[in-house]
């Protein structure tokens, strides 16, 4: 049988063998309630690991020897210690309670304890389970992602706890949807540029707070023209063209009139091309100017394109009326022309 832990004296472990055939019960045979009032151990000990543990054992005057045991090994007998582990102490032996403390408790010493006495040359045990308890830790999670629109996305969690932790998936940005699954992982298939963002998992028992971890999902997408603005513009006048365009990676831009494709920076001409738009100033507009401009948005995934026309005072009457959406004059309506190309 293991005496783990116990000083390797011969005679000490000879008294081991006189103490487990003489007055220590094996470990395993069950409290018989009733008639044995003592020894009183609690109620079953759980703390979360790396706290203190308390083994509380009541005795009475008539008691004359008293151990305790992890299992078959004796950890005190008396005042005596016989196991090795220093984190194991005696915090009370007096005529009523016979106590020790386990210290920095780890998941390894959670089983049966066993409070052991002698009474009138009679040995009666009384067992008390250590519970050790962890708190959640998310051990393995999916790295941020990027991928196609249509495509499929596995993203997976994994934590580890005591007790196993509760496991769920939520989408939490750009817009919250809640729950989403109730699992470590998480299947998409024929993912949509709305369900891009971040991913949160969170690991949770009822030993601390859960814990939480975050993967982005970037869902690539071609571009798509949102808007096409053109103002009429007289000659001499400031005239804008705006093209809005939304697209991951973000698009880029470019800009034709008829089919040729504007220069960056001709003369009298800006172009400032951002994420979501690229807009098209002619500081002073000229005669030449009026015409078809076509702006093209594109990235990796493919392109697309819309067209617009700078009128001038000729072709609209009251020319300098701003933003077509706002208008209801008739040569607006025939603006934008958006040629939605290639879409996938
Ligand atoms: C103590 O823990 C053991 C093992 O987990 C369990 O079988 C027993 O029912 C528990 N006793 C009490 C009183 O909770
Ligand atoms: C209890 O016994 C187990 C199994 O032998 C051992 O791993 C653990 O360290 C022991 N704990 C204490 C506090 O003695
Ligand atoms: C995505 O999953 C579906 C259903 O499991 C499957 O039919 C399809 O081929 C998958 N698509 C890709 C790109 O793997
Ligand atoms: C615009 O261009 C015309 C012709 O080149 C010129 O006469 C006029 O002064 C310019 N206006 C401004 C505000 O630069
Ligand atoms: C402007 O150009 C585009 C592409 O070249 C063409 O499809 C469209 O019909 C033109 N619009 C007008 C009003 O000419
Ligand atoms: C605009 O899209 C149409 C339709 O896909 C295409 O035929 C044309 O070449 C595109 N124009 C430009 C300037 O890319």
């Amino acid at each position: 049988m293991g005496v783990g832990g116990c000083l390797a004296l011969p005679w000490r472990c000879l008294v081991v063998l006189c103490l487990r055939l003489l007055f220590l019960v094996p470990a395993g045979v069950p409290v018989r309630s009733g008639d044995a009032t003592f020894p009183k151990a609690m109620d079953n000990v759980t703390v979360r690991q790396g706290e203190s543990a308390t083994l509380r054992c009541t005795v009475d005057n008539r008691v004359t020897r008293v151990a305790w045991l992890n299992r078959s090994s004796i950890l005190y007998a008396g005042n005596d210690k016989w196991c090795l582990d220093p984190r194991v102490v005696l915090l009370a032996n007096t005529k009523t309670q016979y106590s020790i403390q386990i210290h920095d408790v780890d998941v390894y010493d959670e089983g049966p304890y066993t409070c052991s006495v002698q009474t009138d040359n009679h040995p009666k045990t009384s067992r008390v389970h250590l519970i050790v308890q962890v708190s959640p830790k998310i051990i393995d999670i999916s790295s941020d992602i990027s991928i196609n629109e249509g495509g499929n996305v596995s993203l997976t969690c994994i934590a580890t706890g005591r007790p196993d932790p509760t496991i769920t998936w939520r989408h939490i940005s750009p817009k919250a949807v809640g729950f989403i699954s109730e699992d470590e992982y998480l299947e998409i298939t024929g993912i949509t540029r709305e369900q891009s963002g971040e991913y949160e998992c969170s690991a949770s028992n009822d030993v601390s707070a859960p814990v939480v971890q975050r993967v982005k999902v970037t869902v690539n997408y071609p571009p798509y023209i949102s808007d096409a603005k053109s103002t009429g513009v007289p000659v001499g006048q400031k005239g804008i063209l705006l093209c809005e365009a939304s697209a991951v990676p973000s698009a880029e831009f470019q800009w034709y009139k008829d089919d040729k494709r504007l220069a960056e920076g001709q003369k009298g001409l800006k172009v400032e091309n951002k994420a979501f738009f690229s807009r098209l100033t002619f500081f002073n507009v000229s005669e030449q100017d009026y015409g078809n401009y076509t702006c093209v948005a594109s990235n990796q995934l493919g392109n697309t394109n819309a067209s617009m026309i700078l009128y001038g005072p000729g072709a609209v009457h009251d020319g300098n009326s701003g933003a077509w959406r706002r208008s209801g004059s008739a040569w607006l309506l025939l603006l934008p022309l958006a040629h939605l190309a290639r879409q996938f």
